[in-house]
């Protein structure tokens, strides 16, 4: 249809022939370059980069994802739960994992330059890092420890999705300098939406709810969520979907940090123990497996909105999200070009 939309606009009478040359030149490009990404698509599985690997939830996530039988590209710091999450990953072929400090961006940039030479296009970025301490009253702490927790939980996702745009959606399209980009995004503009990537942050009831002695970790996940609701909106041209995904509370090192926490730091802290004794933490590994399609299948109309794993309405859009769907979805952009 929007195909069509580009001839009968270079068919109106006051449409400069030089206009049309140019438009038809970079949308014959961008059909091109759309077919072959289809293509790609289609012959095998893309890539899954997910940061916070080495332990809980983005562990769960990155072997789930390497089951499905994704390249899986797992991110963290050195450490004994890295080289064992790499060893797991040796069972399945051109997965692995990369060391990198969230909190140093020459590290940040290392690991991306490395992801670049293993792939030339990631399927779904999942930015699962996450840092809560120290726990404490905003009055009691340091500015240096609020700037380290925004760095880690807000700004590193900020950062490592910029250096990974190359790799991410109509990646030719996001490379190309300005002025010929947008006559690529005027002529990509004129086709049906195609979703080519899907990042998706980790969020919290912390980013709606302050909780005493975590504002670092509050004021980062509430920043973290507009930020992807930023991104969504400017990121769409580019074939790339930004979604933000709260996971429930989970049996993880995190939790069990809140647990050691000092009670006289730590208002909520009975609340916390009061879930752990109830046994109402849930496995990541059961959460993983879940809301995978979502992360992975997603379509492009759920961009820019924060889903809870534990609530039911999720039934409802993981209907959306199958692989077939992302499949029929590709081959309708393989029959548009
Ligand atoms: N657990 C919950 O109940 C809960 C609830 C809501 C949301 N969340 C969110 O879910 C996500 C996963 O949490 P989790 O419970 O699985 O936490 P976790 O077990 O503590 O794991 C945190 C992960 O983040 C990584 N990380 C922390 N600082 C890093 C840094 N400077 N550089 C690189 N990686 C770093 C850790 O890797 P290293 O090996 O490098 O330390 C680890 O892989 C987080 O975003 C968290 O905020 C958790």
């Amino acid at each position: 249809m929007r195909a069509h939309g580009i001839l009968a606009l270079m068919s109106l009478p006051g449409c400069c022939c030089w206009l049309s040359v140019m438009l038809l030149g970079t949308a014959s490009a961008f059909l091109t370059m759309a077919a072959n990404t289809a293509a790609a698509g289609a012959a095998g599985k893309s890539t899954v980069v997910v940061t916070g690997a080495s332990r809980g939830f983005g562990r769960a996530l990155a072997l789930e994802a390497a089951r499905e039988g994704h390249p899986v590209i797992g991110l963290a710091r050195r450490s004994a739960d890295l080289d064992s999450l790499g060893k797991e990953l040796e069972a399945f072929p051109g997965s692995c994992v990369l060391e990198c400090d969230l909190g140093i961006p020459d590290s940040m940039a290392r690991a991306t330059t490395q992801i670049m030479m293993r792939t030339r296009h990631v399927g779904t970025l999942v930015h699962a890092a996450g840092r809560l301490g120290p726990i404490g009253n905003l009055a009691k702490s340091t500015a240096s420890s609020f700037k380290e927790g925004l760095d880690v939980n807000l700004v590193a996702v900020d950062y490592l999705t910029r250096r990974l745009l190359p790799l991410l959606g109509d990646h030719r399209a996001t490379g190309t300098p300005p002025a010929a980009g947008a006559a690529l995004r005027e002529a990509a503009s004129l086709l049906p939406p195609r979703l080519l990537s899907r990042v998706c942050v980790i969020s919290s009831g912390a980013a709606h709810t302050p909780v005493a002695s975590w504002s670092t970790y509050c004021v980062a996940k509430a920043g973290l969520l507009m930020w992807a609701r930023c991104a969504a909106v400017d990121l769409a041209q580019y074939g790339i979907s930004v979604i933000a995904l709260s996971p429930g509370v989970l049996d993880t090192a995190m939790q069990a940090e809140i647990r050691a926490a000092d009670p006289d730091d730590f208002p909520e802290h009975g609340l916390f123990t009061g879930y752990h004794a109830a046994g109402a933490l849930a496995d990541p590994a059961e959460v993983a497996a879940r809301v995978l399609p979502l992360l992975l299948h997603h379509p492009a109309s759920l961009s820019g909105a924060e889903y809870a794993a534990d609530s039911d309405s999720l039934d409802v859009v993981l209907r959306l999200c199958s692989a077939d769907a992302d499949n029929a979805g590709a081959a309708a952009n393989a029959a548009v070009v």
